[in-house]
């Protein structure tokens, strides 16, 4: 197979050459004059059924619709004559003609293409005297989304998501003319596990999502580019947390994550995210583990950090003093960057702690669109560190009482070994810490217990299923008296007099790039959007 043939057209006057089978609508976009569109969707097939993408092409009698015409050569595109404005304005009246217009109460506003497309496009004084049909609203259509169908386009894009993505077919059109309505298939509930795309997906306030609607109104959102830490496909997400809060926090109430949107990326997730994904963000904001404590006598007692690393720290120096850190142990979690695995790696290894090995969570169930079965972000991150996996031997160890200290990163070891299990552990060592986000019974068993940030209040980096290492960026600041792994980790190195010193989370990257090979060569820069493959 050659090259595609190129075919050289002319919009608003400027010349582009694209390959042949490209349509007009995308040659006017790369041409710089992008017209609007809704029934279009790059990750579906066309439907070219809404008609706004109308442009005038020279020598055809009629405006055509730009997203379902191919691009030939020599072909003249206006997007602004005023026979397509005049195009545009007519079918945005059409479009309205039955729509309730309930911007003030609909949770679309300030992100809705009806609201975009009429400011740009439309601005017609209403000819519509007669009474508008009424379609059935707020109806919830599982547990995840709301339908209201007057507000519906019917640009069938909910239609071709269920029948070609996920293949579900839960939606259907119904009826004819100004009847024609949006609606589930007789017996069915919108139930598949990417239902959440079909609200990022409608262009208007037809279809919105349960858990995010009337929280917050879109304009108080803030926007911070991450990966989802539900699995190790690591899809690309903006994670959309609530700056209201900074103002008005009487107002806008606790929670801070308001709503996770999925970012394309071609090589990863494409368009979309699973459900697990998109409502498994509740753990930033609740069950969290805001302070240090420590445990004297079976009681636990809010500490400070300066007693909790010093409790910590003088264990393990009195161990490297008395040759024992062979009774030491590091459970490290595939949750933690691979900055956070890198200071790890430097500072156990540079104390001379032997035993140092990461933990996946439990598997769960995978498919073949996006959900992978390990469901954690970083296993193949820990992998390229040369990070042994399994924490099954010491656990082993310190039930038969050969540990004299466990330290445990992130996940609770009871799912992993029993309750039971993990209570004689705690009992068998001189010192169980417990480093983590949330709260779980190992942090309740533990001795020391050191708060941690969770991935939307830090900087770092994922590695996922495929070997693409992906950034992730702090949208929050961290949660109580809560810090980021590594910074913990550097802590605990100045009290053990280690030279592992680091300011920032690029610091970090910057010298584990120069010395573990896997990462060789990559940068931050390099890495991207879009993020960039291991060297392996
Ligand atoms: Fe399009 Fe939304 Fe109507 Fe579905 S509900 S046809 S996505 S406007
Ligand atoms: Fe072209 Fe809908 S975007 S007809």
């Amino acid at each position: 197979m050659g090259e595609p043939k190129q075919v050289t057209v002319t919009v608003d006057g400027k010349q582009v050459t694209v390959p042949e089978g490209t349509t007009v609508l995308q040659a006017c976009e790369k041409a710089g004059s992008p017209v609007p569109f809704y029934c279009y969707h790059p990750g579906l097939s066309i439907a070219g059924n809404c008609r706004i993408c109308l442009v005038e092409i020279a020598s055809t009698p009629k405006p055509q619709i730009a997203c379902y015409t191919p691009a030939a050569e020599g072909m003249v595109v206006s997007t602004t004559s005023d026979k397509a404005l005049k195009a545009r304005q007519d079918v945005l009246e059409f479009l309205l003609i039955n729509h309730p217009l309930d911007c003030p109460v609909c949770d679309q506003a300030g992100e809705c293409w009806l609201q975009d497309y009429y400011m740009q496009h439309g601005l017609y004084d209403p000819k519509f005297n007669e009474t508008k049909i009424k379609k059935p609203k707020a109806i919830p259509i599982g547990p995840t989304v709301m339908l209201d169908a007057e507000r519906c386009i019917l640009c069938s894009r909910c239609v071709r998501f269920t029948d070609e993505i996920t293949k579900t077919g839960e939606f259907g059109i119904f009826n004819r003319g100004d009847h024609s309505e949006i609606g589930l298939h007789p017996g069915k509930q919108l139930v598949n596990q990417y239902s959440g795309n079909v609200v990022d997906i409608c262009p208007v306030g037809a279809l919105t999502d349960r858990d995010f609607r009337f929280k917050c109104r879109v304009w108080y959102l803030g926007s911070t580019d991450s990966v989802c830490p539900g699995c190790s496909r690591g899809c690309n997400i903006q994670i959309h947390d609530n700056r209201e809060r900074d103002w008005r926090p009487h107002i806008a109430g606790g929670e801070r994550v308001m709503r996770l949107k999925p970012r394309y990326n071609p090589d990863v997730n494409q368009w979309w995210m699973c459900d697990e994904g998109r409502y498994g963000y509740k753990f930033i904001d609740h069950n969290r583990l805001a302070h240090v404590q420590l445990k004297k006598d079976g009681d636990v007692h809010e500490g400070t950090w300066d007693e909790a690393l010093g409790r910590v720290s003088e264990t393990l120096a009195r161990m490297r003093e008395a040759k024992q850190l062979d009774q030491a142990g590091v459970i490290l979690s595939s949750h933690l960057t691979n900055e956070d695995l890198y200071v790890a790696k430097r500072v156990f290894g540079g104390l001379g702690v032997k035993q140092v090995v990461f933990q996946r969570p439990p598997s769960g169930t995978s498919d073949n669109l996006l959900i992978q079965a390990d469901k954690s972000p970083n296993a193949r991150g820990a992998q390229a560190l040369g990070i042994a996996e399994g924490a099954g031997g010491l656990i082993e160890k310190a039930l038969k009482k050969e540990l004299r200290l466990l330290f445990v990163f992130t996940q609770d070891l009871v799912p992993l070994a029993g309750e039971e299990q993990v209570a004689s552990i705690a009992k068998n060592l001189e010192l169980l810490v417990f480093q983590g986000t949330n709260r779980n019974r190992t942090a309740e068993l533990a001795h020391v217990v050191l708060p941690s940030s969770v991935y939307a209040e830090k900087d770092g980096t994922f590695t996922n299923f495929q070997g693409r290492i992906q950034r992730i960026r702090a949208a929050l600041t961290p949660w109580g008296e809560s810090k980021p792994d590594w910074q913990i980790l550097c802590e605990l190195a100045a009290r053990l007099s280690l030279d592992v010193a680091f300011a920032d989370a690029a610091g970090i990257f910057a010298e584990l790039s120069q010395r573990e090979a896997a990462f060789k060569g990559l940068t931050y820069h390099v890495i991207g959007a879009q993020g960039a493959l291991l060297k392996q």
